[in-house]
């Protein structure tokens, strides 16, 4: 089976313009989070769609879901979240395999909430490569050079940019594997570790790369909210 996960765990500190969490801001005309939701629905290959909530804003999703989705609400799931971005993804497995069991043949499509404009092609491709490879992330290529520093004062290094890429979402993952690279990670790598597809690589294991967008952007801070709302043609609310 394949399973979308939207996460929504997620509290929005570094936005910092309102109680609510950034992806329940408005974007035209329907919350942020919808609008990534919305993207899901319509890919018909996906079996069931769970959506991870931080606990205090389930109710509020439950609402969003009956006001906004008139269609195809049935494969729709919303579970709780949890402390972090892979807590999240790990408790919506957790409620998958309450509902349909454990299987080689769960796969897993993760997905920011906060990144509203993910296309039906990404998504498709998402699932092509996880079937075939059963780990992948979505990248871009670097445009900017990236320059590392270990002390945040000089120079450590400038690697090649050809070879320097930007994660995005989707990332997406044969379930089994993505949970054993999880159980074996001390309690200190779970804290750094924040990317889910770092935790395969740092297991050794292969992730495959699925060509990104730059109009799949992540709404973190204020300037890239008033880029998603002139990319939709809104008005700002501030
Ligand atoms: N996320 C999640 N569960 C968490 C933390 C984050 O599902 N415990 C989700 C967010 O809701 C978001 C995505 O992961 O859709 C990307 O994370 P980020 O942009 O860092 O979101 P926040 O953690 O909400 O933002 P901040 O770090 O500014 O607090």
């Amino acid at each position: 089976m394949i399973f979308g996960a939207i996460l929504a765990g997620g509290v929005g500190s570094r936005m910092n313009i309102s109680d609510m969490p950034k992806q329940f801001l408005p974007l035209g005309d329907k919350p942020i989070i919808i609008h990534t939701l919305e993207k899901f629905i319509m890919c018909e290959r996906f079996d069931e769609i769970y959506v991870g909530v931080h606990p205090n804003w389930i109710g509020h999703m439950g609402d969003l879901i009956y006001k906004h989705i008139k269609v195809n609400k049935e494969r729709i799931h919303v579970v709780e979240g949890g402390s972090d971005r892979n807590s999240t993804i790990m408790n919506i497995i957790h409620e998958i395999e309450k509902d349909y069991g454990e299987s080689e043949e769960h796969y897993i499509i993760t997905h920011d909430s906060v990144r509203p404009f993910v296309s039906a092609r990404i998504i498709n491709e998402n699932i092509d490569n996880v079937l075939k490879y059963r780990a992948c992330d979505t990248v871009i290529p670097a445009t900017d050079t990236i320059v590392t520093s270990l002390d945040g004062e000089k120079i450590s290094e400038i690697p090649n940019r050809a070879w320097m890429y930007q994660g995005q979402t989707p990332q997406s993952f044969q379930i089994n594997l993505l949970k054993k690279w999880y159980s074996e990670l001390t309690e200190e790598e779970k804290c750094i570790l924040t990317d889910a597809c770092k935790i395969g690589v740092v297991r050794g294991g292969d992730v495959h790369l699925v060509r990104g967008e730059v109009s799949n952007l992540k709404i973190t801070t204020v300037p890239d909210y008033k880029i998603a709302q002139a990319m939709i043609g809104g008005n700002l609310i501030d």
